[in-house]
């Protein structure tokens, strides 16, 4: 059964902490992801995961069943094609290095750009490719070799919205098809949307993990109304027991307990407030990562 387990990883560069005391424990099958800000540690936790770097201290286990040539795939932030060849000859040049052969490689390399829809691509060089091509031929990389864990590190970045969909059509093909998949973002809809488990890592520790309802469970803010339109401070009607936060075209009603939002709501209507739009806001991950921080999760 597979198993990858970290206790207590720690990484400095010079001065810089980039690791502290991490603890994982990932299970098999599962899709797990690493949210935190552009230098949390995000990378070098899955350059330590998958070999490339090693930890100043702590442990690292990795426990695989038999049959795999290779345990992890790799799929790197920084994009590592040869822009001068083409699809189709980036991968036989990976291949290669990963003991991929002749037909085998030939017919790995035909499903995987097919999977990734560039088929019809793959005599083209990179060089003529979309950035979001380039990602999803980046992601064939890493899979070629059919490994049972992908460690993907920040896959949507500085793509367009129909790649960056597709690109999720794809992980949760690869998490159906029984494959462990670690993923890090530091978009919080991608975490909330895609994994089963999110680690929250900041100034390298990890300071929260949890399926996303364990999280959202551990946020202390109530939920809260929000109502939609250009106010005057004045004419905002003030209520017992509720915080009300106006902004420029919105203004945030806060219970000060957990209390009845329908009740609030009623209340607000019946004030003759006139608004565009109610919405009930509640706890996300944004909020979480504020509390657990005090900063907000910066892009
Ligand atoms: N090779 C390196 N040399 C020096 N500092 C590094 C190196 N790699 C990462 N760092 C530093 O370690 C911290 C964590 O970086 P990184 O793991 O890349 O974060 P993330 O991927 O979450 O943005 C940052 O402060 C970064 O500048
Ligand atoms: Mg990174």
């Amino acid at each position: 059964m597979l198993s990858i387990t970290a206790h207590n990883l720690s990484k400095t560069f010079g001065s810089v902490v980039a690791l502290q005391d991490v603890n994982l424990a990932i299970r098999a099958g599962e899709f797990y992801g690493l949210l935190g800000p552009n230098g949390a540690g995000k990378t070098t936790l899955l350059r330590i995961l998958s070999g490339l770097l090693t930890a100043d201290s702590g442990e690292l286990e990795i426990h695989a069943a038999n049959g795999h040539a290779q345990i992890i795939g790799v799929v790197p932030q920084e994009i590592a094609l040869y822009e001068v060849l083409t699809a189709r000859e980036n991968l036989k040049v990976f291949g290669s290095v990963m003991g991929l052969r002749g037909a085998q490689l030939s017919a790995r390399s035909a499903q995987v750009l097919e999977w990734v829809g560039l088929e019809d691509r793959a005599k083209s060089k990179v060089k003529t490719f979309s950035g979001g091509m380039m990602r999803r031929l980046n992601l064939t990389v890493g899979l070629l070799a059919d490994p049972p864990v992908m460690l993907l590190d920040e896959p949507t970045v500085g793509v367009d919205p129909q790649s960056r969909a597709k690109i999720f059509g794809l992980l949760s093909e690869l998490h159906a098809s029984g494959k462990t998949i670690i993923y890090t973002t530091h978009y919080m809809e991608e975490a909330e949307r895609l994994c089963q488990r999110i680690g929250i890592l900041d100034h390298g520790r990890l300071l929260a993990e949890g399926s996303l309802s364990d999280l959202l469970a551990k946020v202390k803010l109530p939920r809260f109304v929000r109502v939609h339109g250009a106010f005057e401070q004045q004419k905002l009607p003030a209520m017992d027991g509720v915080e009300c936060t106006p902004h420029d075209d919105y203004a945030d009603y806060v219970p000060r307990a957990n209390s009845d939002l329908g009740a609030l709501i009623t209340r607000i209507n019946q004030s003759g407030l006139r608004f565009e739009r109610l919405e009930i806001k509640g706890a996300n991950l944004e909020t979480l990562f504020l509390q657990l921080t005090g900063t907000e999760l910066r892009d």
